[in-house]
């Protein structure tokens, strides 16, 4: 009899725990994001760096065919996600001069092309670190606060989903510089744990619903498939993927342990198997290019390579999974946001 009882009150508090995880159904009033090109609206536009493209052929499949400083053919990451959620059609970038408060609102994104977790990445491509973009970050809300009052900046915290994607850049070049104090597996851990650091830094800011997503099979995109991946085979560089699987193994349970330790909800978001399998089965979704992008002739061009002085470009870019040598074009993201979010997004909502 005892037993039950502590059995019915073991239960009952299981419940209540996870009902209070779970928050109310409440709808989710804007979309921060943080991270790199996968992410970045525009950021890069206005910065000294040579990592923009706000020129054509990007943007050419974008709404009324305007390159805007996303690193696609369309619309990025950022924007899908917002419209799942939605918020709008497309995401703006913190950095827009052009923005009014009331574009505030629904979200930003601070992700700025070529950055990482690791401060030398953002420094090597002259860009705005991920730290820095928490600055930034702290600066939106005292806007909102200042425009909108407290009460309004508050359920932006309490309730908006937050997203960080990075490590591509850190894993696929900012390794070689820092290899004479890391090896590979230790540097993946180490940017797991800047990625774990940059979280609770998030959190104590006020962010409750945050999803990170895990590192991307970097060392199959075409670029490095022509550097590392012999000249007639253009294979995916194997040893990269290692470590972007080495960041993910070591990300996903610290992400998990941190779930239960903080208030709110922390989401690891799996991106590498999906993408995997789209570049090893094109066809299965509808894609016929897996190994070239559909920019200039696909095996190296990114930023300025790819811009109107190549007469190269694709005139179909729905079937290629990359646009650039780099960067996947908007119906790959597509795919792989519909995918996610129909399994992360019901966590947050
Ligand atoms: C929660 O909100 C979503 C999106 O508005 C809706 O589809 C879903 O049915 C709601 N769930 C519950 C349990 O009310
Ligand atoms: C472009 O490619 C997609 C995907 O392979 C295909 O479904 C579509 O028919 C193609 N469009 C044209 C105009 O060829």
């Amino acid at each position: 009899m005892k037993l039950h009882m502590l059995w019915l009150v073991f239960v009952l508090i299981v419940v209540e725990t996870n009902a209070t995880k779970q928050g109310k159904n409440a709808t989710i009033p804007a979309l921060i994001v943080f991270g790199d090109s996968i992410m970045d609206t525009g950021n890069n536009n206005n910065l000294p760096t040579l990592l923009k493209c706000n020129f054509p052929p990007y943007g050419k499949d974008f709404i009324s065919g305007l390159a805007t400083g996303r690193f696609s053919d369309g619309r990025v990451p950022s924007d899908l996600i917002a419209e799942k959620l939605g918020l709008a059609k497309t995401l703006p970038a913190y950095m827009n001069r052009n923005l009014k408060p009331k574009d505030l609102l629904k979200g930003v994104t601070f992700a700025s092309g070529g950055t990482g977790y690791d401060p030398l990445t953002a420094k090597i491509m002259s860009v705005i670190s991920v730290w820095d973009q928490l600055t930034y970050f702290k600066e939106y809300i005292s806007k909102i606060k200042k425009n909108f009052g407290e009460e309004k900046a508050q359920n932006i915290l309490d309730n908006s989903f937050f997203v960080v994607v990075s490590s591509s850049n850190d894993l696929a070049h900012t390794y070689l510089a820092q290899s004479h104090r890391y090896d590979r597996t230790s540097y993946a851990n180490f940017l797991a744990d800047s990625a774990v650091k940059f979280v609770r830094e998030l959190h104590k800011l006020g962010a409750r619903k945050i999803g990170v997503f895990s590192a991307v099979p970097v060392g199959c995109v075409p670029l490095q498939r022509t550097v590392f991946g012999g000249i007639f085979t253009r294979g995916c560089n194997k040893p990269l993927n290692n470590m972007a699987k080495q960041f993910n193994s070591r990300l996903s349970p610290a992400l998990d342990s941190l779930d239960k330790e903080l208030d709110g909800i922390i989401l690891y978001i799996d991106v590498y198997d999906t993408l995997f399998d789209m570049i090893q089965h094109p066809k299965r979704y509808g894609f016929v290019v897996a190994d070239r992008g559909c920019c200039g002739i696909g095996s190296l061009a990114i930023s300025y390579m790819c811009n109107s002085l190549n007469p190269f470009t694709c005139s179909n870019s729905s079937a290629y999974i990359f646009w650039d040598s780099y960067h996947p074009t908007e119906r790959a993201y597509q795919v792989i946001v519909d995918k996610l979010l129909d399994k992360y997004l019901s966590k947050v909502i």
